[in-house]
């Protein structure tokens, strides 16, 4: 039987299976409460339940001691619900929120989603899980001190696996290694997560969100929160390309699309060839996305992609559809030198400029 959890101070309320743990609970359903390991090693998730009873479930007492218990203390990552609950934790909503940590991480698979695209799965040691806001990003530290970076293309609450989508790019040490040498079950160390490009879910303005190329990949993470949260705040989403087979997640997003009538979804590619017989929309994405959505002054705008495509996006959107500029979060990409015309059609992502290099 479900019981329902109340948060306090947040006020925000969710249900709770019996046999999932109160912390499950509330990221399958897009309430991001502070966690660690997920796994009663670290302490994070440590909550006060104010009223209502608990099991404490595999609770160590050396992280959870007896007198912690009898305060009305729990682990909420152990803890099982046996009534309805009210609980006092803080929540996640912030970048101030979320501590930044070095892990190693195995690729656990590999799947080749295009030509050119590889999604990267990648699994934390069994005691280890990394929280992050939705659309923020790791850095793959590699051996000779350089770092790679990549969004999260996986929503916090789906964190079993944390999800890459990596480009091929001609000449990249990194994304070379993956499509030719990498392999199932090989180490990594990561670092994260970084980035101030998340959804901002205290906002309830339709949110627009442009994606060129694998700048798809945190536009996925930022939909399947909403997802989660069971939102049903407006999402219109571009992703631009050059040609169909580029779309690499294409049935997804026409799934978002078709199942939930507060998503739009528009492809639009630059480069199609008459073969391939596209009907759909051609051009820029981002001025398709200014076509249909002239006054974005009551409107929150989310883009990723390469570089040019990003600063286009914001002096258009600002100068010639009225969006207030402190709605407009961008995240770019690096690219390699002898792709002028990809980037100008915003289908080049890639790996992003490390900030901190
Ligand atoms: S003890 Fe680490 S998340 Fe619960």
């Amino acid at each position: 039987m479900d019981h329902q959890v109340v948060v306090k101070p947040s006020g925000h309320a969710f249900s709770v299976a019996a046999d999932e743990s109160i912390l499950a609970a509330a990221l399958r359903q897009g309430l991001n409460l502070p966690y660690g390991c997920r796994d009663g090693v670290c302490g994070t998730c440590r909550g006060r339940i104010l009223s209502g009873e608990v099991a404490h479930g595999n609770a160590s007492t050396a992280v959870l001691g007896e007198a912690d218990r009898l305060a009305g203390f729990a682990l909420l990552c152990c803890a099982t619900a046996r009534t309805d609950l009210c609980i006092e934790t803080r929540e996640v909503s912030s970048l101030g929120d979320v501590p930044i940590r070095t892990l190693p991480a195995r690729v656990h698979r590999l799947l080749r989603a295009a030509a050119d695209v590889m999604i990267v799965e990648l699994r934390l040691p069994s005691s280890e899980r990394l929280q992050f806001l939705a659309g923020q990003y790791v850095d793959i530290l590699l051996k000779d001190g350089k770092r790679r970076s990549f969004s999260l293309a996986n929503a916090p609450h789906d964190d079993s696996l944390l999800q890459l989508h990596v480009r091929r790019i001609a000449g990249g040490q990194f994304t070379e290694h993956v499509f030719s040498s990498m392999r199932e079950r090989d180490l990594l160390r990561l670092r994260g997560p970084m980035g101030s490009f998340f959804l901002r879910d205290d906002s309830t303005k339709p949110a627009l969100l442009v994606a060129g190329g694998t700048g798809f990949a945190p536009i996925k993470a930022i939909v399947e929160h909403a997802l989660a949260q069971r939102s049903t705040r407006p999402m219109d989403i571009y992703w631009g390309a050059r040609q169909q087979a580029d779309l690499y997640l294409l049935q997804l997003a026409q799934q978002w699309a078709a199942q939930h009538r507060w998503i739009r979804f528009v492809p639009v590619l630059s480069d199609s060839p008459p073969a391939d017989g596209w009907h759909g929309r051609t051009g820029l994405v981002h001025v398709a996305a200014m076509h249909d959505h002239p006054d974005l002054s009551r409107h929150q705008a989310y883009v990723c992609g390469a570089p040019a495509m990003v600063a286009a996006a914001r002096r258009d959107f600002l100068d010639h559809c009225r969006l207030p500029a402190d709605e407009f979060f961008a995240d770019s990409f690096d690219y390699a030198p002898d792709t002028q015309q990809a980037i100008a059609t915003g289908t080049l992502s890639e790996m992003k400029v490390p900030p901190h290099d």
